[in-house]
């Protein structure tokens, strides 16, 4: 496999060697088609050759006689390139005239033409062999013309380097096509890495899409998916900081003072009383902390999606009920669940659910009254109903939008809670499709807060 970390020269380099490979298979063939019209061409002036030599042979009374004039000899042998050889025997007489050393060429038949590779006097040669019956000698005749190949190979080298010239122009011009349609072909990524590169590195906005290739558009979509998802999360991130930054300082400001005012009491009583004051502080702050960071965790823009399970619901109330029980006790509430017996399951993250429920449990029995009643239920059917109800003071109509807003309490609250449980709440039912719905309790008493969820599983 070739490796080049640069698709420019890994595609030049595929291409540029199946080019080169192309060429020199068309040179065998060419080397071949040379040779072939070399050897016709000699072929042919060999084969008359010997028919002009076969002509002078003849029969008289019976006895072969070869009649050539010695010029007739000298022209016909006369070549400045090439030696020319031939033999004239028979049958019966065996050598008549020529070369006696030039090898017999195969069987012939009468009046056939024979045409041959042969060794001769150290060098190899074209043969070509006719046999021929002159007048009533009755003895056949064989009459071989041979000659070597120096003229053959000096035209077939000719006709190769007049075809591989041009040849290797077209191969040079097909190299320099291939290398601009590479780099025209190219040209939308590489503009497009060089964009991505110039970019500034908070610049999240979409890598625009329009002119590019359907290939790249399917990675610049999932860039672009990418870019606004981290975009989500950095915007939850700055949003975190900011309200931390904010929430926190209060709440630790009281700490300090109340940790100093504790160091500089006068007597136990005053101490007692700074240190109470900074345990409440100390619990609010670990309160707003606790609550910033379930906010963070369920911000829809840091989460695209949660891994959904079947949670049953009836189930999950009895657990994170019972975690609330001793609380319910503090303040003498009548704490009851209304589960009902077949399973109601919705597809959710356990964590978060139990999470959302908690909140609406600490709000029912931190705002319901003391000694009152906080009831859990879970409905079944096809859009399965998670409420919690209390027979507090209840929450005015006018406010029922306002108190799911972050850190948006009602005026008449006191100290404790920090406004972001119901904004907690809210976010886990978006992330499971889920609504949540305010409304009083019975007899238009306290309030009640059910999670409506989209379909049951
Ligand atoms: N069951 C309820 N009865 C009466 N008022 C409620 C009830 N639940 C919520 N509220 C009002 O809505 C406000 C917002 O509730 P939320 O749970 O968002 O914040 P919080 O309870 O003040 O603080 P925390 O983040 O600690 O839960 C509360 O301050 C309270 O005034
Ligand atoms: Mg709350």
């Amino acid at each position: 496999m070739i490796v080049s970390r640069s698709l420019h020269a890994g595609l030049l380099l595929r291409l540029g060697v199946v080019l080169v490979l192309l060429l020199a298979l068309d040179g065998v063939a060419s080397y071949f088609t040379a040779l072939h019209f070399a050897n016709l061409v000699y072929d042919r002036w060999l084969i008359d050759s010997t028919r002009s030599l076969a002509q002078a042979v003849r029969s008289e009374h019976g006895l072969i006689e070869f009649d050539l004039p010695r010029v007739a000899l000298k022209v016909f042998q006369f070549d400045e390139v090439d030696k020319t050889y031939f033999k004239v025997s028979s049958g019966r007489q065996g050598f008549i005239a020529g070369d006696r050393d030039l090898p017999d060429s195969g069987p012939i038949p009468v009046g056939g033409l024979r045409l041959s590779f042969a060794t001769t006097h150290g060098q190899r040669v074209r043969l070509v062999s006719t046999r021929i019956a002159p007048g009533q000698a009755g003895d056949a005749v064989t009459v071989s013309v041979a000659e070597s190949l120096l003229k053959r190979s000096t035209l077939t080298r000719e006709i190769l380097v007049g075809m591989a010239a041009p040849q290797i122009g077209l191969l040079g011009i097909a190299l320099l096509l291939v290398w601009i349609g590479v780099f025209r072909g190219l040209k939308p990524l590489t503009d497009l890495a060089a964009q991505i590169e110039s970019r500034d590195q908070n610049n999240l906005s979409p890598v625009p899409q329009s002119g590019l290739p359907r290939e790249t558009r399917v990675l610049v979509a999932r860039i672009n998916a990418l870019l606004a998802r981290l975009g989500n999360a950095m915007r939850a991130q700055k949003r975190f900081v900011a309200d931390a930054a904010h929430q926190l300082r209060t709440p630790l400001a009281a700490v300090l003072l109340h940790a100093e005012r504790a160091e500089r009491a006068p007597d136990t009583t005053s101490e007692r009383e700074a240190l109470r004051a900074l345990h409440r502080s100390v619990k609010r702050t670990a309160r707003v902390s606790q609550q910033l960071l379930a906010l963070a965790r369920t911000d829809p823009e840091a989460i695209s999606a949660i891994e959904l399970k079947s949670v049953d619901l009836g189930s999950l109330a009895r657990r994170v009920g019972e975690e609330w029980i001793p609380r319910a006790l503090e303040r003498e509430i009548d704490f009851g669940l209304a589960v009902p017996d077949e399973q109601v399951s919705v597809a959710g993250d356990e964590r978060l659910l139990s999470e959302m429920l908690s909140n609406l449990i600490d709000n029912a029995l931190r705002y319901g009254n003391a000694g009152g009643r906080v009831t859990l239920m879970v409905e079944g059917g096809p859009h399965p109903r998670l409420s919690v109800q209390d027979d507090g003071p209840g929450i005015p109509p006018e406010e029922r939008t306002r108190i799911f807003e972050r850190f948006y309490r009602l005026p008449s609250e006191g100290g404790e809670g920090c406004g972001l449980g119901l904004a907690i709440v809210e976010e886990i039912a978006r992330l499971h499709k889920a609504t949540v719905e305010v409304s009083g309790g019975p007899d238009n008493r306290g309030s009640r807060f059910t999670v409506v969820f989209g379909l049951a599983t």
